[in-house]
């Protein structure tokens, strides 16, 4: 071999191994305005998942995912997950998921990506400042629906692949994705995939990562944990039709006046939860949550302003951040069968349904809880000694998820966030429920983290959703960073 050709082969092995952060955070900064250009053309997709109109749309969303990530190498499937029933009878396909793989050396770990394209309903007239599918930046923000949930933070991960890939260097992990197209109306078809691909394609994965939810203040987050929710309907049916009040009222028990006498039964004005067994099965608040929450930066002020009140159920930011994510509670959200147009009609509804749900934090189990509150409302109902009919159903039964924020997973996650923002991440949990998050923990067995880069004020779900550009640029970043942190944890503590 020419004796000059060996120092420089030398050289790019070495290179392929060598972690270069600066080159890589470089690239990164000097190919921003194209991230920004594939984020325009992936907002201007209508992906909205709830609407059946827009379901072409959907799929070519999900198309052009699987087209990007062909075009960079990967091991690329659309996975069948079949069809959805709407409640006409009639039958639409689903989305199909987006499963890919980067790399496949058996001494590495294997990270997956989870990630949803798919967004929530917007419309101009619903009060937006711009066309919601026309990204448009403003301020060093850049609005658009599903901008910030989730296809920037899906972006962020394809463009953190293709700095490694642009700069010649190996991936310091094997990566996998898998993106679905229903999130937002419920991951319809998603369970029973991971399920099928088990032993497959979840196989040779060590750990996943989400990162769909955001951060809480201007400091970078690790979520370590989800409410899960119990959602229910209470039903008191009387006689047989609906009755005048003129006629009728005063000589009937009416089902209206029974079903809100057993809902004021379960929590009480100052927020304590009244069904018996409930609050004991929680776990209690140790000195170090304590002290984590205290350490968390959270603006009680802001907070009222955002929501537009001017009391909170608690008047300390610790008890409010632990009411908000690591304690359950009733929510009651409407009642079905009442009369609910404007005006005065003066009918005694014959039928009445209450929907209400119960956030679950551990160490709360669905099953029991259904029974806790069955047996409850069925004997407050007692009490009322009525001749009206309850019935309690429990129609969703959905699992908290809490990781253990020592885990190596999470000290990768907090050094990679040093690397890129210099400083230590807020570890927070969100109060909503990420399902998939408890599916892939459930099914897989593996360990998972949650790492947002979404900003505390990107208004997920509402008007002027947005994601910010340094969010964006600063988190693909951070998943750089974090892929190699990642690749440094011990075999032995996986
Ligand atoms: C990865 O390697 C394993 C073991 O050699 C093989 O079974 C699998 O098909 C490979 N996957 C891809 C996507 O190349
Ligand atoms: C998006 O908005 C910009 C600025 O208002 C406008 O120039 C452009 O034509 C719009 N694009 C589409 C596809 O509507
Ligand atoms: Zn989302």
């Amino acid at each position: 071999m020419n004796p000059q050709v060996l120092p420089s082969i030398l050289l790019l092995i070495s290179a392929a191994h060598a972690f270069h952060y600066t080159d890589l955070a470089q690239y990164v900064d000097s190919h921003q305005d194209e991230y920004v250009e594939m984020l325009r053309d992936w907002v201007a997709i209508e992906s909205d998942s709830s609407n059946v109109q827009k379901r072409p749309e959907l799929h070519r969303m999900m198309e052009t995912v699987a087209q990007k990530l062909r075009l960079m190498g990967g091991t690329v499937q659309l996975v069948d997950i079949g069809e959805q029933e709407l409640p006409d009878g009639q039958t639409l396909e689903l989305p199909k998921v987006v499963t890919a793989q980067f790399g496949n050396v058996s001494s590495k770990h294997t990270v997956c990506i989870y990630g949803h394209v798919d967004v929530q309903p917007a419309k101009l007239e619903d009060g937006w400042a711009t066309d919601p599918y026309n990204l448009t930046e403003i301020n060093g923000n850049l609005y658009g629906r599903g901008a910030s949930d989730n296809k920037a933070p899906v972006l962020a991960w394809i463009h953190a692949v293709e700095a490694y890939q642009a700069l010649s260097m190996d991936l310091p992990v094997n990566v996998k994705f898998v993106i679905e197209g229903m999130e937002e109306t419920g991951s319809n078809g998603l369970d029973a995939m991971i399920m099928a691909q088990r032993d497959t394609f979840f196989s040779e994965v060590d750990y996943i990562i989400i990162s769909d939810c955001g951060w809480l203040s201007r400091r970078p987050s690790l979520t370590y944990g989800t409410r899960g929710n119990c959602y229910f309907f209470a039903e008191v049916e009387g006689p047989e039709q609906d009755l005048h009040s003129g006629v009728y009222g005063g000589t009937v028990i009416e089902p209206m006046t029974d079903l809100i006498g057993i809902l004021d039964t379960l929590i009480s004005p100052s927020g304590k939860i009244l069904i018996p067994g409930i609050r004991e099965a929680v776990a209690p608040l140790s000195d170090e949550e304590w002290k984590m929450y205290q350490d968390i930066q959270f603006d009680m002020d802001n907070y009222k302003n955002k929501i537009g009140v001017n009391q909170l159920m608690y008047s300390n930011k610790v008890d409010l951040l632990a009411h908000m994510w690591r304690y359950p509670t009733v929510s009651i959200h409407g009642i079905e069968g009442a009369f609910s147009d404007p005006g005065t009609k003066t009918v005694i509804p014959a039928k009445v349904t209450a929907k209400f749900s119960i956030r679950q934090v551990p160490d709360m189990d669905p099953a029991m809880v259904k029974k806790q509150v069955t047996d409850y409302l069925h004997s407050v109902f007692a009490k009322r000694r009525s001749p009206n009919k309850l019935k309690v159903t429990m129609v969703i039964g959905a699992k908290p998820w809490l990781a253990d924020t020592h885990h190596p997973l999470y000290e990768a996650g907090k050094a990679a966030i040093k690397r890129v923002f210099n400083t230590d991440p807020d570890l927070i949990r969100e109060g909503g429920t990420i399902p998939i998050a408890r599916t892939f923990q459930d099914v897989t067995g593996k360990s998972i983290i949650m790492m947002p880069i979404g900003g505390f004020d990107d208004g997920l779900h509402s008007q002027n959703e947005k994601m910010s550009r340094y969010n964006y640029i600063e988190g693909t970043k951070l998943f750089i960073a974090y892929l190699n942190e990642v690749s440094q944890i011990k075999r032995t503590s996986v």
